[in-house]
């Protein structure tokens, strides 16, 4: 069975520069903030492409990835399957200008790998340097608008309520159908700590112990009872589902969710 997806993150660190109060990973909200030595994240890619025979993005992101000393050998590790990739994306928050072993590996990759930089105004302190480095290198990159007019996507949502909010099945269901993330965005499946969840929000639930860890709405990279071809099923399963247990603590990311000024400060 081929199993073959639209976008996956990567959870490098969950370490930041910056302390946005709405961010969508709660990376202010952990103490310590999980960190992932590269030896780690290395076997978790292994798992990952054993399972999935073509990722058409594959991100890594954060908390802050470019704040993780060793992010050039997970980029060298992914380098391994390119062949199972269409793009390799780093998302950064422009506060950070990358180490000289960072350069050398995307300078070695640019043909497969982009960087979104994620424009936080004054915040994102480094861009017009990091902007010179990648113009210079011939480094392709996007810049996302963050700040002032013009928000990406109207701004933030935020997604910190997880309380009870929906009941019904049809409750329930009609915010799943509305949710970008199952819908246009096909998952934005989350490695981190060994699992995979189809969004963060799901993830958090299960973390916070809101809802029970339910192995049927997430994947256990590690899990080796369970065979390849079963992995790739619960994945099936997942994107054929109707909803998630976490939908019911949700607001989900939806046309009309509330929009927020992105990364004000904690
Ligand atoms: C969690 S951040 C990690 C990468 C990096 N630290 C950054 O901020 O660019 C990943 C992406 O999620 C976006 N994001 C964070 N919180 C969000 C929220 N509450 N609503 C919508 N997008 C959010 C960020 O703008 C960024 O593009
Ligand atoms: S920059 Fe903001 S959104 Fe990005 S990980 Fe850090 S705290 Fe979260
Ligand atoms: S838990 Fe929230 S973000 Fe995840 S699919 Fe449901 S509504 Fe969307």
């Amino acid at each position: 069975m081929e199993l073959n997806l639209k976008g996956t993150g990567l959870t490098s660190t969950l370490r930041c520069s910056l302390k946005c109060k709405l961010c969508c990973t709660f990376s202010p909200y952990y103490d310590p903030a999980p960190h992932f030595h590269s030896k780690y994240i290395e076997k978790e890619i292994v798992k990952y492409f054993e399972i999935v025979n073509h990722v058409e993005k594959f991100t890594i992101s954060g908390g802050e990835p470019f704040l993780h000393e060793e992010l050039y050998l997970i980029v060298d590790k992914i380098s391994l399957y390119f062949g199972q990739i269409g793009v390799l994306e780093i998302i950064t928050n422009g506060t950070i200008y990358p180490s000289d072993e960072l350069i050398r590996v995307l300078i070695k990759y640019k043909d497969k790998m982009t960087i979104m930089i994620d424009d936080y105004g004054a915040l994102s302190n480094k861009i017009t340097n990091i902007r010179s480095l990648f113009d210079e290198k011939g480094i392709d990159y996007r810049v996302r608008n963050y700040n002032g007019d013009n928000l990406h996507c109207g701004g933030w949502v935020d997604f910190r309520d997880l309380s009870r909010k929906h009941f019904s099945n049809e409750e329930i269901q009609t915010k799943y159908e509305k949710c970008a993330y199952p819908g246009k965005l096909q998952f934005c499946f989350s490695i981190m700590n060994g699992e995979i969840h189809p969004c963060i929000p799901s993830r958090r639930c299960m973390e916070l112990g809101i809802i029970a860890k339910n192995k049927e709405e997430y994947i256990d990279l590690f899990d080796g009872s369970i065979s390849i071809e079963e992995q790739k099923q619960k994945f099936y399963n997942i994107l054929n589902g109707k909803s998630l247990t976490a939908c019911a603590y949700c607001n989900g990311l939806c046309d009309d969710s509330e929009r927020f000024v992105p990364a004000e400060q904690l």
